[in-house]
């Protein structure tokens, strides 16, 4: 059975103005060993749509549409259920590990708690096990330390003992946030290194938000590129970076492709913004800033075309790039 399938996510903010639709029916698989990349620029909804996948959306937000873990929908699950399930079957880390990582206790202590909690280990032995994970995830001196506070940790160090804490309960499915970005571009390949090796150790699926083509290149298997809270292209890594069948993916990408091999690119910047969710125009969410705009774009949202089996672009006049 699909580890994780989202089906027609759409996510409702309250704000004073009235609902927003920060996610509008948004549909995506993920299978075990496997990673999916989320690409998008700032405010296309990659954050809103992990925190509807673990059950952490803003107060007073709303989900509609399926998130099935192997069959079972977390968004009718009680919040009883998600907490049995957050930290144990799904993980997720943050993009800056001081704000998650509690600064008044030891980095070991919060490590074991996970597994004193979730997998019922007395102190000793999730220390102990703690200390095994700080070494997998490539902390020298694990056992030393574990009595350190996050504050005497390096940055990359900090993102370390996230990903141990996340790993703690050996969960199925991992999320990843711009886990990477806020770390220099030496620490951010050693990171990704890790979780490379980390899915194959524990056979876990991950999902990975970058706004780092480059890094999602790299360990991704399928990608999906998110625009203005809708899914504008999906499929295979390889098949998606060489063709870029939606104008917006081809956007993204910049006129260089060679250039992608370098790390730590970012994206490219488009000209003009993305629309905001209460100011979406008619059509296709992207036809303001679309070169190959045509009336139609301006009118109807286009449908799926697919490029392949398993690649698919929502664009009335897909093609290749160049
Ligand atoms: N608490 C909130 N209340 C109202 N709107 C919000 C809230 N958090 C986010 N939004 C809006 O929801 C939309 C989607 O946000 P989201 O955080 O998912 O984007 P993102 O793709 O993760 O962006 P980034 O790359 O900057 O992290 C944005 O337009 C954002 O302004
Ligand atoms: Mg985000």
């Amino acid at each position: 059975m699909t580890l994780l399938a989202v089906e027609g996510l759409t996510i409702s903010l309250p704000t004073p103005g009235g609902p927003l639709r920060v996610v509008r029916d948004a549909s995506f698989a993920l299978e075990r060993r496997q990673t999916l990349g989320i690409v998008g620029e700032s405010g296309s909804g990659k954050s809103m749509t992990a925190l509807a996948i673990i059950g952490l959306l803003p107060a007073g937000a709303t989900a509609a549409g399926r998130v099935m873990l192997d069959g079972e929908d977390l968004l009718m699950a009680s919040e009883e259920r998600l907490c049995a399930l957050r930290g144990n079957r799904i993980a997720m880390i943050f993009q800056e590990p001081m704000t998650s990582l509690n600064p008044v206790h030891r980095v070991g202590d919060q490590v074991a708690e996970g597994l004193i909690l979730h997998r019922g280990l007395d102190r000793a032995a999730a220390l102990a096990e703690a200390a095994r994970l700080l070494d997998r995830v490539g902390i020298a001196q694990a056992g030393a330390r574990l009595r350190a506070y996050p504050h005497e940790l390096s940055g990359g160090q900090r993102q370390r003992v996230m990903i141990a804490l996340a790993l703690a309960c050996r969960p199925d499915l991992l999320i990843a946030d711009e886990p990477t970005s806020a770390l220099d571009v030496t620490v951010q390949a050693q990171i990704i290194e890790l979780l490379r090796g980390l899915i194959d150790d524990f056979g876990m699926a991950l999902l990975l938000i970058s706004h780092d083509l480059a890094v999602v290149g790299e360990i991704a298997d399928r990608v999906m590129v998110m625009y203005a809270g809708a899914v504008a292209e999906e499929g295979p890594t390889a098949a998606l970076y060489a063709v870029r069948a939606h104008p917006y993916t081809q956007g993204l990408f910049g006129a260089l492709p060679d250039r992608l091999a370098r790390k730590g690119r970012r994206l490219a910047a488009i000209p003009g913004t993305v629309p905001l969710a209460n100011e979406l125009p008619p059509g296709c969410p992207f036809h303001g800033r679309c070169p190959k705009a045509a009336p139609i774009c301006r009118e109807t949202p286009p449908p799926w075309a697919s490029h392949a089996a398993d690649h698919r672009a929502r664009c009335y006049f897909p093609g290749a790039a160049r």
